[in-house]
């Protein structure tokens, strides 16, 4: 039997929406790990201090006793933050990062930013008190074909705010191109660093498009071409602390996904870490798991790494085809299937 014991990860990108949905889906990711940071993403969003706080106290009412997970919350940045809120923010134990949604980039970002001189002063809040600045690095010009939208933004829009915000920390999240991997490797300093997801590693485009469209393979950023998806399996699998284990877990009912237009959204939690681990043994590379999924990440954050140790097995289990999701059903990333990890149930 082949195991694999590593610290506790933590998972940096996580979507756990609210209400009857949200008891539905947290604990497929406090099973696992031990902090997420929440994005806040939720209709209406998370726009200031106090409603992360209810909403992180929705999150902890929603875990089974026993678990010990901490969720860590964020801001969803609009044209309407306040300099004064980024303070608060700052001053809260439990407000990790702010978000960029760049409007009509994805899920519920029509509440996001059209211009990045909108957010000027709060940009220079967040460099001055060290807030993090979490970016969803897509451009949004329909123009714009959309499997270029990441590489796009990094010339147009991320290069230019790291030139004029050189000391603001940023995580480009769920990368899915080489151009994203080459510039992140590119820069010095550490201030800059990516997640990466299970599905980018695990999929390409042909897993949406060939042989039919298949709705619960579509998410955003879109999944690439072949050489993109083995850029991101050389990055994860570097050791390079730059690079680090983010899900971008997106449960969305099975009606919104399977709909003449369809959510963006990959629901990978059931199984988050066990597709990471198959992922990495394709490129022999589990020994490089740990650093990525337990260490990389909490290191950018400033935060300790975990104690507790958990265990991977190697030994096939079927994926349900679907899980409640509220009052409704949601299909996760390879429902109905094998899975090759397994996490012993040791937490
Ligand atoms: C996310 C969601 O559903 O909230 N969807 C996705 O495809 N990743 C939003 C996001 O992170 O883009
Ligand atoms: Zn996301």
């Amino acid at each position: 039997m082949h195991c694999l014991t590593l610290i506790q990860p933590d998972d940096w990108h996580l979507h756990l929406r609210d209400g009857a949905a949200l008891a539905t889906v947290v604990s497929a990711s406090a099973r696992c790990f031990a902090r997420a940071i929440i994005m806040p993403n939720l209709k209406p969003p998370i726009t200031t201090v106090a409603e992360a706080l209810a909403y992180r106290q929705r999150i902890i009412a929603s875990i089974p006793l026993t678990s010990s997970f901490n969720p860590l919350m964020t801001l969803y940045l609009t044209e309407n933050t306040t300099v004064s809120e980024i303070k608060t923010a700052k001053e809260s134990e439990y407000l990790t990062a702010v978000k960029y949604y760049p409007a009509g980039a994805t899920t519920h970002s029509e509440y996001g930013v059209t211009d990045l001189r909108q957010v000027w002063s709060v940009l220079e809040a967040m460099q001055t008190y060290d807030l993090p600045l979490l970016i969803h690095g897509e451009v949004t010009a329909t123009s714009i074909d959309v499997f270029d939208r990441e590489k796009m933004f990094i010339e147009y829009v991320l290069d230019p705010l790291i030139e004029n915000f050189p000391a603001l920390r940023i995580v480009l999240e769920h990368i899915t191109t080489q151009e994203a991997v080459e510039y992140v490797s590119a820069m010095s300093s550490a201030r800059l660093a990516a997640t990466i997801t299970a599905h980018h590693l695990l999929m390409n485009r042909n897993d949406l498009l060939a042989g039919g469209i298949h709705p619960h393979h579509y998410c955003l950023p879109l999944l690439k071409r072949e050489t993109h998806r083995q850029a991101l399996l050389k990055a994860a699998t570097s050791g390079h602390p730059k690079f680090f284990l983010g899900t971008d877990s997106a449960p969305h009912a099975r009606v919104a996904k399977e709909s003449p237009c369809g959510c963006a959204g990959i629901y990978t939690a059931p199984a988050a870490l066990e597709f990471y681990a198959e992922a990495f043994e394709q490129v022999h590379a589990l020994d490089k798991l740990e650093a990525f999924a337990s260490f990389h990440g909490a290191d950018f954050y400033g935060l300790p790494r975990n104690n507790k140790t958990i265990t991977l097995i190697k030994r096939p289990w079927q994926m349900p085809n679907e899980f409640e999701f509220g009052e409704q059903r949601v299909v996760p990333m390879r429902a109905g299937t094998n899975i090759h990890w397994q996490l012993a149930q040791t937490l």
